[in-house]
C-alpha cells in the first residue's frame, strides 16, 4: 500500500482478477434487483455523467426536489436496497480499519464519456470513519486535492481491482474522477468503470 497524503491510502491490486469477478457478479445481481438510476443535481435538475445504485441499509440518491441524501429505498423501484456481498464487508474490515460496519456502498458506473467533477463526501454524520473505494473495469483519472476548493490537487490512475482509502485528514478530501479510459480493462464486455463507495452514515450509538 502507498500513502498518497496523509489519511489517503492506495492499494494497488487490492483485488486480484477471480476475486474482481466474483464481485462483478455480485453487482449484476445487485443491479438487476436495484437498477442503475440517473441522479440529478439539486436545484438545476442537470443529469449526472454517471448512473448509480447501492446496495446495503442505506443509499445515496440526489435530484432536482430533494437534492443530496441518504434513504432506505430506491428512488425508482421503492425497494430495499440489496443487501452487501460479504467481500464487501470483508473490504471494509480489512482497509477501512474502522470498529463499526459502513451503511451504505454507492455503485458508480462510468460509461466511456462519464466523469466526476470534484467534491467532497459529506453528506454523512460520521466523519471519524473513512471512505472506502474500490475500482472495477477501465482505468480512470482520479484527481484529488486537500480540503479546501480550489487549493492543489494531483490526479493517479486508478485500475480495475484497486482500492483506496480516504481517511482521517484526507476523509474530506476534494476527489473527482477526469476521465476514464476506455479499452484499458477486459473485465467488463460493456466496457467502462463501476466505482463502489463503502461509507458510514449515522455515528454509532
Ligand atoms: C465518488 O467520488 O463518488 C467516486 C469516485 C470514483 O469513481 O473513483
Ligand atoms: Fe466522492
Amino acid at each position: 500500500m502507498i500513502e498518497l497524503a496523509s489519511g489517503l491510502i492506495y492499494y494497488p491490486e487490492y483485488f486480484d482478477r477471480v476475486a474482481q469477478e466474483n464481485l462483478l457478479a455480485h453487482l449484476r445481481d445487485i443491479i438487476r434487483a436495484a437498477p442503475l438510476f440517473t441522479p440529478r443535481m439539486p436545484r438545476t435538475g442537470k443529469a449526472f455523467s454517471v448512473r448509480m445504485t447501492n446496495c446495503g441499509p442505506l443509499g445515496w440518491v440526489s435530484d432536482q426536489e430533494r437534492g443530496y441524501r441518504y434513504q432506505a429505498t430506491h428512488p425508482e423501484t421503492g425497494e430495499p436496497w440489496p443487501r452487501f456481498p460479504p467481500e464487501i464487508l470483508a473490504a471494509w474490515g480489512d482497509v477501512g480499519k474502522y470498529a463499526h460496519p459502513p451503511e451504505a456502498c454507492l455503485i458508480n458506473y462510468y460509461a466511456s464519456a462519464a466523469r466526476m467533477s470534484l467534491h467532497q463526501d459529506r453528506d454523512e454524520a460520521d466523519f471519524a470513519a473513512p471512505v472506502v473505494s474500490l475500482s472495477l473495469g477501465d482505468t480512470c483519472l482520479f484527481r484529488f486535492g486537500g480540503t479546501t476548493r480550489g487549493g492543489p490537487t494531483r490526479s493517479i490512475k486508478l485500475l480495475s481491482g484497486d482500492a483506496l482509502v480516504l481517511g482521517g485528514p484526507a476523509r474530506l478530501a476534494f476527489h473527482g474522477v477526469d476521465r476514464v479510459i476506455p479499452g484499458t480493462s477486459t473485465l467488463l464486455p460493456e466496457r467502462g468503470r463501476f466505482n463502489l463507495t463503502l461509507r458510514r452514515v449515522t455515528r454509532p450509538a
